[in-house]
């Protein structure tokens, strides 16, 4: 069996999908768990682009232990001197720099001749080993370049020092049969290429990037560059969870396995979706809801006689135990404590104290508490920010021939306000009866809803994204009713505003 290397862009890559903005706490806390799903590199940031980006780089490589902390840079002094202060307290610490080597990216938007590119690439591996000996060099737009001149560049950076040569399709123009091909080429004609990791990193432009991923595998790659979900610049990169699941089904055929604990994987998909507020569509292979679910007569009747018919992996094997754990308003500490350990969580006496007390809230009102709404439940409370507002009661009255009206009693740090307000609906009326109550005006930027299971029973979970000045902030909030899930949300946003936590600057990435 060969080792295959899982490099995680999530917070780097993944973060540049449009409309996502992590804050370093977000960060930090998807650090945390995709160090516990065993990724061997995290990238977890461009330390140039913002003193968040660089923030956020700084406190994983001081706090995430196991993974590779890698930080990315452009091939230039500046990016390169932040990238090395931002990783400089991991215990394994990679810089990652690249230029581009296709001809329209050299022409067009370098304006340089290949031979300025080599020297710039070649610089930038000697001037990033002087930081650490760890160094990937990236062929922006591999996909589209010339094969002979990927192999010169990278004979070149070989040389110059660098230890993993990463071959992107940036734009997602490659098809599986030809990425092979380039992949195999590069590998068999480089000098030097038995001294180094060879990386692919593909975009999902034509929907081919874990096709592609994998095809070069086969080949040779030793490490696949991918993001949790599959979230990523435009149509996103190869999702994390379906290279390591078809490495793992089909190692007959691939020969290979990853480092990855595959019963994270869930959890992980679960906390990334919650916490950038791009949803898992359910037909989405291993993660989504349907994944495996089976709703056809046949199909069902050939599960029950043998899962095999039907089930190429069974849903525990990537965490999905929700089908056997069942938690209700009867259930009492011990068997919370319980559940919450089958599903890899450890909390001190005073945490569980405080998560108890809110499960028992949401047990009260729904029947069943799943493992996902025990999840769900968790990474809520995690992301929490210290509560200067604090929802006390909420009343709404709406109907398809009332102006909708809410009540909401705050406790805030002057004491108990109560405000009343009408909206265009429901949540409308509650967010500005909010707003007065705590003399507030932001902007909401983005509002989403989602279902922690399927059913009318499910748990509501709300996120938010409001805007204060050149300031915007997350805000989560989870409860059986949608309405105060809403409430929830937007009271978290404020006191993260209020607390000056989860805050982030906009700014232009550059
Ligand atoms: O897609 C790409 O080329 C990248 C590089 C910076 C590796 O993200
Ligand atoms: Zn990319």
């Amino acid at each position: 069996m060969r080792r295959v290397k899982i490099f995680d862009t999530t917070l780097r890559d993944g973060e540049q999908s449009p409309g996502v903005a992590l804050t370093p706490e977000e960060k930090l806390a998807i650090a945390h768990q995709l160090a516990r799903l065993g990724v061997d590199v995290i990238e977890a940031g461009f330390p140039i682009a913002s003193p968040g980006d660089f923030e956020a780089v700084r406190r994983i490589a001081e706090e995430v232990k196991g993974p590779v902390i890698a930080a990315l840079a452009r091939a230039a002094r500046p990016d390169i001197e932040r990238a090395a202060e931002a990783v400089e307290p991991a215990e394994k610490k990679r810089i990652h720099t690249f230029i581009a080597t296709s001809p329209i990216h050299m022409e067009k938007k370098l304006r340089l001749a290949p031979d300025e590119v080599i020297e710039r690439a070649v610089w930038a591996v000697e001037f990033a080993k002087g930081f650490t000996d760890d160094v990937e060099f990236s062929a922006e737009d591999a996909g589209r370049s010339d094969p002979d001149f990927l192999v010169r560049i990278f004979g070149e950076v070989i040389q110059a020092g660098a230890t993993v040569i990463n071959i992107p399709d940036t734009v997602g123009y490659q098809v599986p049969w030809q990425f092979a091909e380039l992949v195999e080429y590069v590998i068999e004609k480089t000098p030097g290429a038995d001294r180094v990791e060879w990386s692919v990193h593909c975009h999902d432009d034509l929907g081919l990037a874990v096709a592609n991923s994998l095809a070069a595998v086969r080949v040779g790659a030793t490490q696949v560059e991918c993001t949790v979900n599959g979230i990523g610049e435009r149509a996103g990169n190869a999702s994390l969870e379906e290279v390591v699941m078809a490495l793992y089904v089909r190692k007959d055929f691939f020969q290979a396995e990853t480092g990855i604990n595959t019963r994270e994987l869930y959890r992980t998909s679960r906390l990334v979706s919650q916490l950038t507020g791009m949803l898992v569509p359910p037909n989405k292979a291993v993660v989504g809801q349907n994944a495996f679910a089976h709703e056809s007569g046949i199909h069902q009747d050939g599960v029950l006689k043998d899962r095999l018919t039907y089930e190429i992996m069974n849903a525990e094997l990537v965490g999905r135990e929700a089908a056997v754990l069942v938690l209700g308003k009867h259930s009492g500490r011990h068997a919370f404590k319980k559940a919450l350990e089958e599903l890899g969580y450890r909390f001190s006496d005073e945490e569980l104290k405080q998560l108890f007390a809110r499960f028992k809230e949401i047990a009260d009102r729904k029947k069943q508490v799943t493992a996902e709404d025990l999840i769900a439940l968790v990474e809520d409370a995690r992301t929490k920010a210290p509560e200067h507002f604090k929802l006390l009661e909420l009343q709404v009255h709406s109907g398809t021939k009332l102006t909708p009206v809410a009540t909401v009693r705050i406790q805030t740090p002057s004491g108990e306000v109560t405000e009343a307000a009408t909206g265009d609906g429901p949540v409308d009326a509650v967010y500005k009866a909010i707003a007065r109550a705590v003399e507030m005006e932001p902007v909401l930027e983005s509002y989403r809803i989602e279902a922690t299971t399927g059913g009318a029973e499910a748990l509501g979970e709300v996120v938010v994204r409001l805007r204060m000045g050149s300031v915007t902030v997350g805000g989560r909030g989870l409860a059986p009713d949608i309405v105060e899930a809403s409430a929830r949300a937007y009271l978290d946003a404020l006191n993260k505003l209020v607390a000056g936590v989860g805050t982030r600057e906009v700014v232009e990435a550059p």
